[in-house]
């Protein structure tokens, strides 16, 4: 089939690279050209990712059977509609579906119409001059947000972006004060998951859950990120979720799912819950209206032999053969080489030579985000995540191992979380959660042959995540 990729960053290129894989051909559309995608589309148009009629136009004269969007930015901008209005299949909902992530104060106000579990306690001021009433209710740490879409850069977290309820405030105040609202929520304690799904009229379907590592720095440190890189487990879970859990955020994307649809909004494309678990289970921080940016490029690793093709033209038509969606039992984990400072000031601009066939004969892959070609085998970095590395394994550490020696391949200044995907990382969050399930029990560090490799694979194996 004949597909029209929207957007031009690393989840792109292996969104494009699973559809090529599958026998598709591409045609993409996005600001800037991405070395990779360029390499496997048939024809690109430069555009502005909000701008939904001529992204539609391109599509139209293009003669795509389907069209997969990558980012938020043409979700919100209305890019579905305008595409479906010409009776071409999208994976990706509509605006208003959308609203899902584009307004975190229209996913609240649906959740809790709708009674869906799994909410921390939240509320919205309506005013510079109620702020600190609103504050004064939670009486814990909290958390504000601007409601709509921020990059993962806006929230600010007491404790770890500020020390006391001051500061806060007048962040909220400043945000209001800028015409935006802003939600205050409790600040929940545990560790962070995204979960997956792909929407179709019919059901959703789980794709292995995943963990994305947001702040900038090692031993998550530094200012909100994108997301730095992510890993995945063998068995789909998570070294510190179990298959309980896991089902419980499920349901959650599930009930979610319902509201909308009870409100006369239909969804087909992906649904991306990101939750803490916390001592009570997993809680919603989040959702998205599209494949995770770095946790999609770890699914779509994953994804079997199956034709991936097949399974985003079903989704973008709301029905899929549930034996499509299959993903493999291996580790994945994924690291994105960035600009130094990026997550505070990026100094975009140093040039990176990478040796590509040494890497993905390492059984590494490759994917650019925001980067341009600068010659044979050399990349300049832009202000953003630059290049992925994601490797698979059957144990979470020795992917992790793969994409490091990976890195003997790439020449250049760049900054890498070495941490993601390491025993001692993993033990550390393992214990984490630990230490919060039994509260006043002496947290006892693992022994690393106990940290060492992952569960076995669970019951939860492929067929059983289907819904
Ligand atoms: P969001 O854009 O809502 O996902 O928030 C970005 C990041 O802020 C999340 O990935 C969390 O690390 C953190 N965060 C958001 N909401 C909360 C919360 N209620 N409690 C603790 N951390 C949070
Ligand atoms: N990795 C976070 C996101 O895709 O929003």
């Amino acid at each position: 089939m004949r597909v029209l990729v929207v957007g031009g960053g690393a989840r792109e290129h292996a969104l494009g690279q699973a559809l090529v894989r599958a026998g598709a051909e591409l045609v993409v559309a996005s600001p800037q050209a991405n070395p990779g995608l360029e390499r496997l589309a048939r024809g690109s148009l430069r555009v502005d990712l909000d701008q939904a009629v001529r992204i539609a136009d391109f599509g139209e004269r293009q003669e795509i059977d389907y069209a997969a969007i990558g980012p938020e930015a043409p979700l919100a901008a209305g890019v579905s509609d305008a595409l479906r209005a010409r009776e071409i299949p999208v994976v990706g909902p509509s605006q208003a579906g959308a609203q899902i992530e584009t307004s975190k104060w229209f996913c609240r106000e649906l959740l809790r119409r709708h009674q869906v579990p799994g909410q921390p306690r939240w509320s919205s001021p309506a005013s510079i001059e109620e702020v600190d009433a609103r504050i004064a209710e939670f009486a814990t740490p909290f958390v504000i947000k601007p409601s709509g879409l921020t990059a993962g850069k806006g929230v600010w977290v007491q404790g770890a972006d500020f020390p006391d309820p001051r500061p806060g405030a007048a962040y909220a105040k400043s945000l209001i004060a800028q015409g935006q609202r802003v939600l205050l929520e409790e600040r929940l304690e545990g560790e962070e998951f995204s979960q997956m799904a792909f929407v179709t009229d019919s059901g959703i379907y789980p794709m292995p859950a995943v963990q994305d590592f947001k702040r900038a720095l090692e031993g998550d440190k530094g200012g909100n990120t994108g997301g730095m890189g992510s890993y995945s487990q063998r068995d789909h879970l998570l070294p510190f979720l179990d298959a309980a859990h896991r089902e419980a955020a499920i349901d959650i994307l599930r009930a979610s799912v319902a509201a909308l649809r009870a409100e006369g909004i239909e969804y087909r494309g992906i649904l991306y819950g990101g939750f803490m678990l916390t001592a009570q289970g997993p809680k919603l921080l989040e959702f998205n209206a599209r494949f995770g940016d770095p946790e999609g490029i770890n699914a779509m690793t994953l994804y079997e032999e199956g034709n991936f093709d097949e399974l985003l033209y079903g989704v973008a038509c709301g029905r899929v053969d549930p034996n499509l969606v299959q993903f493999r039992l291996r580790a994945t984990v994924l690291k994105y080489l960035v600009p130094p400072g990026y997550g505070d000031r990026a100094q975009p601009g140093g040039v990176l030579t990478i040796d590509e066939p040494r890497i993905e004969e390492a059984g590494v892959h490759v994917y650019f985000g925001s980067v341009e070609a600068a010659g044979p085998g050399a990349v300049r970095l832009g202000a953003s995540r630059g290049i992925a590395l994601i490797g698979e394994a059957s144990a979470i550490h020795e992917a992790g191992a793969r994409v490091e020696a990976a890195l003997a391949h790439v020449a250049g200044t760049y900054y890498v979380r070495h941490d993601i995907g390491t025993l001692a990382d993993l033990a550390r969050r393992r214990e984490h959660m630990r230490s919060l399930f039994a509260p006043g029990a002496k947290p006892s560090p693992l022994p690393l042959s106990v940290a060492a490799p992952d569960a076995p694979p669970s019951s939860a194996a492929p067929a059983d995540l289907r819904t």
